[in-house]
């Protein structure tokens, strides 16, 4: 597959924006009006803040490449994934093009779409909240730049078959963009090391979720590295901060203690959906850190639960195909007994 083809070509043709900590990383910095005489919060030094960051965020790219087993030239970093969502739709999808979004799932491929004034086209999971890849293939016009996957999907929790992934690659002439954040959680590997065969695979992953990490906004993506170049040539000159890079990688160095949370979130996870059960909750069988659950009327409860317990769910009552559903995040084993006693009273 032809990535340059893909590219809108306003995009293949911009002239990026070139930052001055790309053109010199060292030297007595006189070119980016920062502040030569300190920065007025005193973090350790080596945080440098009055510094802009490097602009490629290298050191953070390489921590990644290991963790994922690939080259950081095959990684982009953002401030968020949802940033990278956003550039994604702004790369690939130009005016009168469109987006495709398996749904339910979720929210922010649509509201990105919308924003950027892009048409997101809505096409279900069948009822096991699997993907139908010849229905999926059916309905997307040579208009459908790209097709959002999400695996582990949120809400429904499942992961997507890898060979329907494959297939769809194959199958679709844009870009697959597969997020993956939760995919620590679950009991598949991430799809990452597949972008080297499939040129058109994005995968998206981030370090909000099994790292812990969601107050410093850290997602990458995983993709050829052409994709990659037209990342690092729209995103903003600066997208990840010092603290935040600095935090990551140290968070990368020390992959234990995440593996040690991953575990702990894994067990409650299928003690929490145990005890749902025995309180008549239908559980859907969950790869990630949260619970998609259904009780006849459990919009309502949920409410009560807010208002009057602050225990707070996520209500899904009002999305096709989830009604009577709640998403329930995994907590601690404090946590989860205070919502099963609580849900007890108020059921
Ligand atoms: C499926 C999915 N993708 C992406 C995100 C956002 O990730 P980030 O915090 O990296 O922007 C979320 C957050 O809830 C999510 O559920």
């Amino acid at each position: 597959m032809n990535i340059d083809s893909l590219i809108r070509p306003n995009i293949r043709k911009l002239k990026p924006y070139s930052p001055a900590r790309s053109l010199y990383q060292s030297g007595t910095f006189f070119d980016a009006n920062e502040n030569a005489f300190g920065s007025t919060v005193g973090l350790p030094g080596y945080y440098e803040l009055n510094r802009y960051p490097d602009p490629s965020s290298s050191e953070l790219r390489g921590a990644l490449a290991r963790f994922v087993g690939m080259s950081a030239k095959n990684i982009f970093t953002g401030n968020g994934s949802d940033e990278v969502i956003d550039l994604l739709i702004r790369i690939f999808a130009g005016p009168g093009e469109k987006v495709a979004i398996v749904e339910p799932t979720y929210g922010m491929y649509r509201v990105a779409a919308d924003t950027a004034g892009i048409e997101a086209i809505s096409l279900p999971l069948d009822k096991e909240f699997q993907l139908n890849v010849v229905e999926v293939l059916k309905n997307v016009s040579s208009k459908v730049k790209i097709v959002f996957l999400c695996s582990p999907n949120n809400p429904t929790g499942n992961l997507l078959r890898t060979a329907d992934i494959e297939r769809m690659c194959e199958g679709f002439d844009g870009i697959v963009v597969v997020d993956e954040a939760y995919i620590e959680f679950a009991s598949a590997p991430s799809l990452a090391r597949k972008v080297s065969r499939s040129k058109n695979l994005v995968v998206m992953r981030t370090l909000s979720k099994a790292w812990g990490l969601a107050g410093i906004r850290i997602g990458y993506a995983v993709a050829d590295e052409e994709i990659i170049k037209y990342l690092d040539k729209v995103k903003s000159p600066y997208n990840v901060n010092r603290i935040s890079s600095a935090l990551a990688v140290w968070a990368l160095q020390n992959e234990s203690d995440m593996e040690t949370m991953r575990k702990s979130a894994i067990n409650e996870r299928v003690r929490l959906a145990k005890e749902l059960n025995a309180l008549g909750f239908t559980v859907f069988p969950s790869e990630a850190n949260f619970l998609l659950v259904k009780y006849p009327g459990i919009s309502k409860v949920a409410k009560s639960l807010a208002v009057q317990d602050g225990i707070i769910v996520r209500d899904f009552g009002n999305t096709p195909m989830l009604e009577d559903c709640i998403r329930i995040t995994v907590g601690t084993r404090e946590q989860n007994l205070l919502l099963f006693e609580t849900l007890k009273k108020r059921l």
